[in-house]
């Protein structure tokens, strides 16, 4: 079958199979997707997080606001447009978008410390690459109203209990702070001050950074560059004594839950919002998209986006996609797509109509069966049962219609077993227990 049209550059379907998309990279079948979202929801749960969902639209000041005028994402990658007099965005991270419902919907009230999750589409205008999509899936957390160290090693914690459920080892935790804002502007003044005179040696995104916001010229990958920043001054020095009190407290208790990290003092990040602590989280297997998580500390967004009260608050997110590049890289074993209990063959019209019934019948007892919706022959049919992989089969016809019971029969081993009608969901059920156990 052929058609002319494709799905857009950057974006992929999630197929009951896994396959290769056009850069060769592998794409997990649905049945992965699915094990890896029920592993994250189940860690959430433990962790005493609760879910939120907010929508893919969001207004484009929201994210030009939250996420910051200067970066890359609202420079460049957004997918903005407008209708009527509303600038709608497709939301290139839910943090934003996060704060923004916990403002309208006064969430503080609920009491005590919100601790939310997520898990959903974003989009980013990005040149498309291995690891780097258009449209891709996050799953992260926000907790909202709490300043407290804890919150930040929590924040951590959870992201590594996720990884470790899904069998993911081998990972590089970065951990730096930024401090208060006032300090921060302080040093992008003191390092603007010592780039200027080389301005001339900077590449032009450098150059570029340099204008809007020096501190991304930290993560540069030029050589040169990195040889200029080792005499330049260091955000470090620039930090207050409470915000490295709170940094040390946030290394104190990784230490104490055996976490390991590595200090980058030039993980500065690509959102504007953060303050203090900051985080990303590595995997060797991925290449040059080497991030599969980042967070941190954002304790000011609330008030950027309106609030009269501060709302101390800390997060991370990670990227699908980037975590089945790592469980690829990797070899995790994961989980095989769902086969049915049970094959059902119908063998002439009037043996159809009671497959078509008694199939319904099964199912809403709980079994998963399969059979032919298209009348076709016996030989179809069981090859059909062969690629659905069912364990079970059965051929009604005739003469079973007139006997009331039938013949199970086991693929695998090739043992049979007669069954009346009446106590076939009861057998069925016995049988496909015993299978699974
Ligand atoms: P971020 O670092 O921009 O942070 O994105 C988080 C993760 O999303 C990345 O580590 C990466 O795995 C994935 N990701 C980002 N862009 C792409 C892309 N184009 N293709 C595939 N994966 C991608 C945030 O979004 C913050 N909201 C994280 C946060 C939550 N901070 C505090 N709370």
């Amino acid at each position: 079958m052929s058609t002319s049209f494709q799905n857009i550059r950057g974006t992929f379907d999630i197929l009951p199979d896994a396959y290769s998309d056009d850069g060769g990279t592998r794409i997990a079948p649905s049945a992965e997707w699915r094990h890896v979202e029920t592993t994250v929801r189940d860690v959430m749960r433990r962790h005493n997080f609760e879910e939120i969902r907010t929508p893919i639209l969001e207004p484009t000041e929201l994210v030009a606001r939250g996420v910051g005028e200067s970066t890359d994402i609202v420079q460049k990658e957004m997918f903005a447009f407008e209708r009527g007099d509303t600038q709608y965005v497709l939301r290139p991270e839910i943090t934003a978008p996060v704060v923004r419902s916990f403002l309208q919907h006064h969430l503080a009230q609920r009491g005590g410390v919100q601790k939310l999750f997520y898990l959903g589409p974003c989009f980013r205008a990005e040149k498309p690459q291995k690891g780097r999509y258009r449209q891709f899936h996050q799953f992260g957390i926000e907790i909202l109203g709490a300043d407290e160290a804890r919150a930040d090693a929590e924040t951590i914690a959870v992201l590594m209990a996720i990884c470790e459920a899904l069998g993911l080892s081998d990972l590089d935790l970065r951990l730096n702070t930024l401090g208060t804002p006032e300090r921060r502007a302080e040093y992008v003044e003191a390092l603007r001050g010592y780039l200027e005179p080389y301005s001339d040696e900077l590449s032009e995104t450098s150059q570029r950074r340099l204008e809007r916001n020096p501190l991304r010229i930290l993560d540069t990958k030029v050589e040169h560059e990195q040889k200029l920043l080792r005499d330049a001054p260091q955000l470090i020095e620039f930090v207050g004594e409470e915000s490295l009190a709170h940094y040390d407290e946030v290394k104190g208790l990784l230490a104490d839950l055996g976490i390991e990290y590595e200090e980058d003092p030039r993980l500065v990040r690509g959102l504007d919002y953060y303050t203090e602590t900051t985080f990303e989280l590595e995997h060797p297997g991925l290449g040059a998209q080497s991030a599969l998580a980042g967070g941190g500390r954002y304790d000011r967004l609330a008030e950027v986006l309106g609030s009269d009260a501060p709302v101390p608050a800390v997060g991370f997110a990670a990227g699908m996609e980037r975590l089945f590049l790592a469980l690829d890289a990797a070899a995790v074993d994961r989980p095989e797509s769902p086969t049915p209990d049970v094959f059902i063959a119908a063998l002439g019209d009037e043996a159809e109509q009671w497959v078509f019934r008694t199939t319904q019948e099964l199912r809403t007892a709980g079994l998963h069966v399969a059979h032919d919706l298209k009348g076709r022959s016996l030989k179809a049919q069981m090859k059909e049962a062969n690629r659905q992989n069912a364990p079970y089969t059965m051929i009604i016809g005739g003469n079973e219609l007139e006997a009331g019971a039938a013949t199970v029969k086991e693929m695998e081993s090739g043992a049979q077993e007669e069954v009346g009608f009446s106590e076939l969901t009861e057998v069925l059920g016995r049988l496909v227990e015993a299978q699974k156990g």
